[in-house]
């Protein structure tokens, strides 16, 4: 199958220019702020975890969401630096794992492990058309991406409902896609520092996923964990502020400073109830 990619005009989502705008502040920094794997998104604690042990369980957890363990072929949408990858291969007895991000400093990492059944493509989920299908995907704190600010709610709502047409024509009969997202849990509730961290993306708001997802996929499970997100903002501010010289000295005060306000602000936002964070788990329909 051909892989055209998406033009401008065609797009719906951030932009490769914005996400790399934030994902592309530079590896060494991210080491600074996140656990050793790199896993940029919400953990999932239980007990008095620690950050690594907690983004491992979310790792897990999404893995049996999916239903990926010991399957041939897993896609990950929005793969990061690749922890998923990894779990999935060393950890879970995958075959071969496929990661998508449009950050060439994340595609990079992941290639320099040279891991050979880890492949990872710098490329919009929407030009990804694989040769075979997959057993299962997983998608943790991409979909945040997927729409651009702006859209009326109709047209939003069309472009998640693209998201599961195309993950419906990716994936096996009776596969599973397992899903992270921030979202909001009020309409009009909108945190003002989200643009300039994360410019040209919108959130979908609770229901919104498991609409779009309708007629294609059975939904199985929706949790909302946002107090997961919050001890995870303030376990990356507590990081940041203990290499706080460090951070400078790679990305310059304002960026720092910026960055600490959007930790906070977002762990404020969880806190008070106006974002969630949705774990969904699907199932395809037939
Ligand atoms: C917040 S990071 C999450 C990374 C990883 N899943 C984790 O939990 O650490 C978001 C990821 O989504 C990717 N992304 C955003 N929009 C995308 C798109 N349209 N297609 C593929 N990847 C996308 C970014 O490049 C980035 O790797």
């Amino acid at each position: 199958m051909s892989e055209k990619p998406v033009r401008p005009a065609e797009r719906t989502g951030a932009s490769p220019e914005a996400i790399r705008s934030h994902y592309d502040m530079g590896n060494d920094f991210f080491r600074l702020v996140l656990d050793p794997e790199m896993i940029y998104s919400c953990a999932l604690f239980e007990g008095d975890d620690d950050l690594a042990t907690a983004q491992r369980r979310k790792l897990d957890h999404h893995i049996h969401a999916a239903g990926a363990a010991d399957t041939a072929r897993v896609l990950d949408i929005g793969c990061g630096w690749g922890a998923m990858l990894r779990r999935l291969v060393d950890h879970a007895g995958v075959a071969h794992a496929v990661g998508l991000t449009l950050s060439p400093s994340q595609a990079q990492w992941i290639r320099d492990s040279g891991n050979p059944k880890i492949e990872v493509r710098e490329q919009d989920w929407r030009d990804h058309k694989p040769e075979r299908r997959y057993d299962a995907i997983i998608s943790v704190g991409a979909f945040e991406h997927f729409v651009q600010k702006g859209l009326d709610p109709t047209a939003k709502l069309d472009v998640y409902r693209e998201f599961f047409a195309y993950c419906d024509s990716v994936l096996a009969t009776g596969g599973r896609l397992s899903l992270q997202t921030i979202a909001y849990s009020e309409r009009h509730k909108v945190l003002p520092l989200l643009e300039k961290t994360f410019p040209e993306s919108d959130l979908p708001l609770e229901w919104e996923p498991i609409a779009a997802a309708e007629g294609r996929f059975s939904l199985i499970a929706a949790r909302n964990d946002a107090d997961h997100y919050y001890r995870t903002l303030m376990m990356w501010e507590q990081n940041l502020l203990a290499n706080y010289d460090k951070a400078v000295a790679l990305v310059g005060e304002a960026c720092a400073a910026e960055f600490r306000r959007y930790l906070k602000l977002s762990a404020t936002g969880f806190r008070m109830g106006m974002v969630s964070l949705m774990r969904y788990s699907f199932r395809k329909k037939y």
